[in-house]
């Protein structure tokens, strides 16, 4: 069997603070160790957008073979990506865009449509007529951009709906602490709160349980991740009433590197599905997502036992030769 050749992949993340991001690290790593001619490498710009050009700078300066970028927003990071394109290195641009089709594949869900379902959903639950708060993520972050334009889409069809307030977060629940109680007050007749991601959710339900609000407001979040304390549990738990799931995508996005790496064919853009998640499904949608981990798990152990036979096969091929030999 030829030997591939060693593939260097560089990874500027703009933060792995999160569940989401660490989501998405083990999900490009349990890809990853199928592979292990590739030399993986990322680079964490904790949120700073300066530091997140340095270091796409850096790995253009390196030539990797193939660079995966989530930009922490947008317009900074555009110019970069397009001159690592231009200069012939693939570059794949996973959830959060640029504002550039200057790339080679990007992975990532439609925040546009995860926007309208969470209006559709939302007019739906206030059977048309309420008040309605937004949670932004941070602004310059294209889901944020996205998310808000499908979400004020969506409630333009219903003329009883009305955006009563909005909040600019920045992803992470302290910045959601910090202002919706204030917010709040300004806007008592608030019915239903749509957060950007479920982590913001999450504060939100705190600070509407603070307030005594709990039984009156309903709250919608995105992402829905498995696992304690993420989306899918704040909706069993009737944290959140609902939430969008929106996936970190990893394996796929290092499905679709090697595919460019090795030249076969490959789609430009990976639109990962989204789906609403309430107390309806959530049961079916959390053992599905446990049942295919376990799945997964099993496969690994499986490939494991594979190449430890191989290298005990291989082993005895040789004693067996040293044997003759002598
Ligand atoms: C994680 C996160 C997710 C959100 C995504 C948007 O860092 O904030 O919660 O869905 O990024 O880019």
């Amino acid at each position: 069997e030829p030997q591939e050749p060693v593939y260097r992949i560089g990874f500027s993340q703009c933060t792995t603070g999160d569940a989401w991001r660490r989501a998405m690290l083990a999900g490009m790593e349990k890809e990853l160790s199928l592979h292990p001619n590739v030399q993986f490498q990322m680079l964490d710009a904790h949120s700073d957008t300066d530091l997140q050009q340095r270091h796409v700078q850096e790995f253009i300066r390196q030539r990797v073979d193939l660079l995966i970028i989530s930009p922490n927003q947008s317009g900074p990071l555009t110019t970069l990506a397009e001159s690592a394109y231009n200069q012939g290195i693939p570059v794949i641009i996973l959830d959060r865009r640029t504002s550039s089709r200057l790339y080679t594949a990007y992975v990532g869900g439609n925040n546009l449509e995860v926007g309208r379902t969470a209006g559709r959903y939302a007019a739906q639950l206030l059977r048309g007529h309420g008040h309605v708060l937004e949670i932004l993520g941070r602004p310059g972050s294209s889901p944020a951009i996205d998310r808000h334009q499908g979400f004020t889409q969506a409630l333009a069809a219903y003329p009883g709906l009305a955006l009563a307030g909005q909040l600019t977060g920045d992803w992470r629940p302290a910045s959601v602490l910090a202002q919706l109680p204030a917010v709040l007050r300004q806007h008592p007749e608030t019915d239903l709160i749509f957060a950007h991601n479920d982590p913001m959710g999450q504060a939100a339900h705190q600070v509407v349980q603070q307030l005594g609000l709990a039984g009156r407001i309903r709250i919608i979040g995105v992402d829905g991740l498995p696992g304690p304390g993420n989306g899918l549990q704040l909706v069993e738990d009737g944290a959140l009433t609902a939430t969008l799931l929106y996936s970190p995508g990893g394996e796929e996005a290092i499905r679709t590197a090697l595919r460019i790496l090795r030249h076969e064919p490959y789609a430009k853009d990976n639109i990962l599905v989204t789906m609403v998640v309430d107390s309806a499904n959530v049961g079916a949608v959390r053992s599905q997502t446990e049942r295919l981990a376990a799945q997964q798990q099993d496969i690994r152990r499986q490939q494991q036992r594979w190449v430890m036979q191989q290298r005990r096969y291989a082993s005895q091929k040789m004693l067996v030769y040293l044997l003759l030999a002598s």
